[in-house]
């Protein structure tokens, strides 16, 4: 009888600690996944980029790996805006023709924070006239892309200007490279000779499409004289 009575006193503690049991494991799981505790999406960001592993192939500042560029000036890079890295988040090869980088598998939130911490990582001294120069240099070869497109649909042969083009797209990269380091006199040299290279590309689609003009007015006088000619013939017939 003695022994018995603090037996039955333990039961409401055993059904306290099944009842505690739930609560500590979620309290792991939570600790687990501190980046559920940040709204800012950059220190969520910062987060996932530690937990995924990303420094065992990109530099930041000095820490992680060489696999990959590194990443400590990522957000200087004009051509890599928002959409960019989302797409390149999930097909690398899609934006970067052979790149090794890997498929990620990430969630839509996980997307949105990367992305915003890539952003995040910029210098803040690099001059404002260089960014829109080089977004410019971005809009014109963009530009010539679109012409090369169209005079190639139109049946002309354009692999000169598609050589063109490639010059054109690596100063662009050229670029990035340099902003990384921080060499702004070359960045400002490349981006010239983007430009350059795009106006050349976007002179020459000019002259395509004056000549495709020239080409379609031969072609309507060409029927229009024959139309005039049949209908001259036909009278000349009923007139006989
Ligand atoms: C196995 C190595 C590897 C891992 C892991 C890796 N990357 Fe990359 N990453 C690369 C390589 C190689 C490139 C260059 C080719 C390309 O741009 O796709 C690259 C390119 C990039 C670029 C474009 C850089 C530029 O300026 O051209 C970004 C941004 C990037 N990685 C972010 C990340 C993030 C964030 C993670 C983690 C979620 C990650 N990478 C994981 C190898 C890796």
């Amino acid at each position: 009888m003695i022994n018995r009575l603090p037996c039955h006193s333990l039961i409401p503690l055993l059904y306290l600690w099944f009842a505690v049991i739930p609560l500590i494991a979620l309290n792991i799981s939570h600790a687990e996944s501190p980046a559920t505790e940040t709204d800012d999406p950059v220190a969520l960001g910062q987060e996932i980029y530690n937990l995924k592993g990303c420094s065992s192939c990109h530099k930041i500042a000095g820490a992680g790996g060489d696999l990959g560029p590194d990443l400590t000036n990522e957000g200087n890079i004009v051509s890599h805006d928002a959409e960019w890295h989302r797409r390149h988040f999930t097909d690398p090869p899609s934006l970067v023709p052979g790149s090794t980088m890997p498929k990620l598998g990430l969630t839509e939130n996980e997307l949105s924070a990367l992305t915003a911490f890539m952003l995040s990582l910029r210098s803040e001294d690099l001059p404002k006239d260089i960014e829109g120069a080089i977004k410019m240099a971005h809009e014109k070869l963009d530009e010539a892309r679109k012409g090369i497109d169209e005079i190639k649909k139109s049946g002309f042969n354009a692999d000169h200007l598609e050589v063109k083009y490639v010059q054109g797209w690596t100063h662009l990269e050229t670029i990035n490279n340099m902003i990384y380091t921080h060499n702004l006199a070359w960045v400002y040299k490349e981006t010239e000779e983007a430009v350059k290279t795009a106006k050349e590309i976007l002179q020459e689609v000019l002259s395509y499409n004056k000549e495709l003009e020239h080409r379609v007015i031969q072609t309507v006088v060409l029927i229009i004289l024959i139309v005039i000619m049949v209908v001259l013939l036909f009278i000349k017939l009923l007139r006989v």
